[in-house]
């Protein structure tokens, strides 16, 4: 029998995580039927930007894999860990830090742009890991011999500088590493924040994903309409309008009609957002009480971490023994 192939992705742990989020995760439940998944958080990415958040890891991390568990992860079907749990990942950064030119690293895109970022947030952020830090990613990939890795757009250079490591490895080496592709995921963008920005957390426009009926309605009544629209009976433009794009994700069966009823000048406003209200009362309620089942239990999502973190290191040992061999003879 074939094996199945091998998918890897990881998350910085931010804590609760928002509906911009749900895309990325209904991806890696939809992997996790097909593939050898293993999920992780990547805690010590969160330490390459600066030291100010490092103590808010711990309860950040359990918030967070509350979520993946809230959306349809099963721990039976995929590896759930901390990348700071298995330390085969930090083995396999330091030997192909050896094979990776310093400029393929500088040429990295989000290098210079998130420098330019944190400076204009007063930050300094000029540490050796922070210019190491898509390599960490290559081997958290390479560690896993992933296949494949569903990634936002932004993180493709550093999937692309990934397998141009695991290359310079297997001709210097021996052929260890498969090179791994990116899955690309596009529907992040489809879904803004209620201002019609992205969806972040630093802009406080998101709903978050164990939200209450109070900070639905809260959100939803915040949300940017066709501003041209004064009046009920004024035909509306759904193409403007956040209001629209939330019911596109959240309401499918029922967007044609209301598109319908907007150009019309059919439908309110205050009208479209209740019936928004009550389709994301639909979806998130069953997430929101599965998110709070599994915080109940306490201890819970450290059991399961630690059993990921078993299943993942059977993996890593392998692959660091094949790399001694293959560096060391
Ligand atoms: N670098 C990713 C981010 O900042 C997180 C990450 C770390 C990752 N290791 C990874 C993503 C491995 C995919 C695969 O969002
Ligand atoms: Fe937006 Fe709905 Fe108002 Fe049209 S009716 S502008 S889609 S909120």
């Amino acid at each position: 029998m074939a094996s199945k192939g091998v998918i890897l992705s990881e998350m910085r742990p931010t804590g609760r995580l928002h509906l911009g989020h749900q895309s990325v995760l209904n991806n890696w439940v939809r992997l996790q039927e097909e593939y050898n998944c293993y999920f992780g958080v990547a805690d010590w990415h969160a330490l390459t930007t600066g030291w100010e958040e490092a103590k808010d890891i711990r309860a950040n991390t359990i918030e967070m894999v509350a979520d993946w568990l809230a959306n349809g992860l099963d721990p039976e079907k995929c590896a759930l860990f901390r990348q700071s749990a298995v330390q085969e990942h930090a083995e396999l950064h330091l030997l192909l830090s050896m094979v990776t030119p310093l400029s393929w690293l500088e040429r990295v895109p989000t290098y210079k742009d998130q420098i330019q970022k944190l400076g204009e947030l007063g930050k300094d952020i000029n540490s050796y890991g922070f210019l190491g830090y898509p390599l960490l990613m290559a081997a958290d990939i390479l560690v896993y011999k992933a296949n494949a890795v569903p990634v936002g757009e932004d993180q493709t250079p550093h999937v692309e500088l990934t397998r141009e490591v695991a290359r310079r490895f297997n001709h210097l080496f021996k052929p260890v590493f498969p090179e791994p592709q990116a899955i690309i995921n596009k529907d992040v963008a489809v879904l803004p924040g209620v201002d019609g920005a992205k969806m972040s957390k630093s802009y406080h426009n998101y709903i978050s994903m164990g939200a209450g009926t109070e900070e639905i309605k809260k959100h939803v009544n915040l949300m940017v309409t066709d501003p041209a629209r004064i009046r009920k009976t004024d035909p509306g433009n759904p193409d403007v309008c956040v209001v629209h794009k939330f019911h596109r994700i959240y309401n499918s069966s029922i967007l044609e009609g209301i598109e319908t009823e907007c150009r019309a000048g059919q439908i309110g406003c205050v009208a479209c957002k209740k019936q928004l209200t009550g389709a994301l009362e639909e979806n998130l309620g069953p997430i929101r009480e599965r998110r709070e089942q599994v915080l109940a239990k306490k201890g819970y999502v450290e059991e399961i971490l630690q059993a990921g973190e078993a299943k993942a290191r059977q993996a890593t040992v392998k692959t660091l023994e094949e790399v001694r061999a293959a560096i060391f003879g």
